[in-house]
């Protein structure tokens, strides 16, 4: 069958480098002679009635400099919903979607591969800030987040100096620490805390303890949200609620961990959550040309009748993995990674 229509949807947490995609399908897409229909909010689009528009290349003119997604998006799990994937089947037909681009995450992809073996044709895009997504060696919106987050380090640096204190500072990061890990190393904070490894904070406080007896005033701690202490036995949380896709909100470890220190040294601690700053404003360079790369071959996909796969970036080129390989695990920081941080810690 050929195929003259593609849909295309953006799920879970947006991501800087989001609009780069959708212009790139849509301009690409344009090009072999195929209309692409944007649908609205994740999968919600696709659910009741379904919220989904023509995309025209006027449409998309210039948004690959923009931050967000002109989608829109949700945690939206069709599964959740009764007759959830019926109905997303029956409006992929209402609207005579004959190929299905879902970029997300962990999530979204997993929705997709759903209805792959359903029989419908679908094709992902692998997104997350946390760059935790197997199959592939960065996914965009990864390098924006880092260059906030550096940035946000490098002004905690004079403000701590200035004032003797510790500041931990709260960095994305549900399950790896690829952002803080980065950004720690980037902006020079003296301890970094990640998901892959649980903490001590009794090490933390003689971190400070040391840097202090060695004449430096001050200490920054970059710590991912999903970091554990040693004394707790999982993620600290916001509240007791779960998304859709059974996920909580996490947010309070840079928090519990300043009034831990300042108890432990003393020295007056602080705490700053980076939150969706991380994830607001316009893409970086790299992240707006990996956005259209990936859109670009995702259409190359659809047309090669490559259904089930997402584009995936291994060094400099762009190839193609299945869905599949991609979700259901995670892509961790590396020990090695985790080792070479350890030369800069405490000084
Ligand atoms: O998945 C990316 C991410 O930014 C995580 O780092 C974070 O835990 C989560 O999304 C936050 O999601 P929300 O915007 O729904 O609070």
């Amino acid at each position: 069958m050929n195929i003259e229509r593609i849909g295309v949807l953006t799920g879970g947490g947006d991501a800087p480098g989001l609009n780069a995609v959708i212009r790139a399908i849509v301009m690409a897409a344009n090009k072999h002679g195929m209309e692409v229909m944007g649908i609205k909010r994740g999968w919600a689009g696709l659910l009741d009635g379904g919220e989904v528009e023509l995309l025209t290349v006027d449409d998309v003119e210039d948004i690959h400099r923009t931050g967000g997604t002109i989608l829109r998006t949700s945690r939206t799990n069709p599964e959740k919903h009764p007759n959830g994937m019926e109905q997303i089947k029956k409006n992929l037909e209402k609207y005579h979607i004959d190929a299905l681009i879902a970029i997300g995450g962990d999530d979204t992809l997993g929705v997709a591969q759903k209805l792959l073996r359903d029989g419908i044709k679908v094709v992902g895009v692998p997104k997350t800030i946390d760059n935790d997504l197997c199959g592939t060696d960065y996914t965009f919106g990864f390098d924006t987040a880092i260059n906030i987050a550096t940035e946000a380090i490098d002004r905690l640096h004079t403000t701590a100096k200035s004032h003797d204190r510790v500041l931990v500072v709260e960095i994305m990061g549900r399950y790896a620490g690829w952002l803080a890990m980065n950004a720690g190393m980037a902006g020079g904070a003296h301890v970094i805390l990640v998901p892959e490894e649980k903490f001590d904070p009794d090490e933390v406080a003689n971190i400070v303890k040391k840097r202090r007896e060695a004449g430096l005033n001050y200490t920054i701690i970059a710590v991912s949200e999903g970091a554990v202490p040693t004394d707790a036995r999982e993620f600290i949380t916001q509240d007791d609620k779960v998304d859709e896709f059974g996920h909580v909100k996490l947010g309070g470890i840079a928090k519990r961990l300043a009034k831990v220190i300042e108890k432990k040294t003393g020295q007056e601690s602080r705490s700053v959550v980076l939150g969706h700053v991380q994830r607001g404003g316009a893409p970086s360079a790299f992240d707006r040309v990996l956005g259209a790369r990936l859109g670009i071959k995702v259409v190359n996909l659809i047309l090669e009748g490559k259904f089930g796969q997402m584009p995936s970036l291994r060094g400099t080129c762009i190839g193609s993995v299945p869905i599949e390989d991609a979700i259901g695990k995670l892509k961790l920081v590396d020990k090695s990674f985790l080792e070479e941080m350890k030369i800069f810690a405490g000084r």
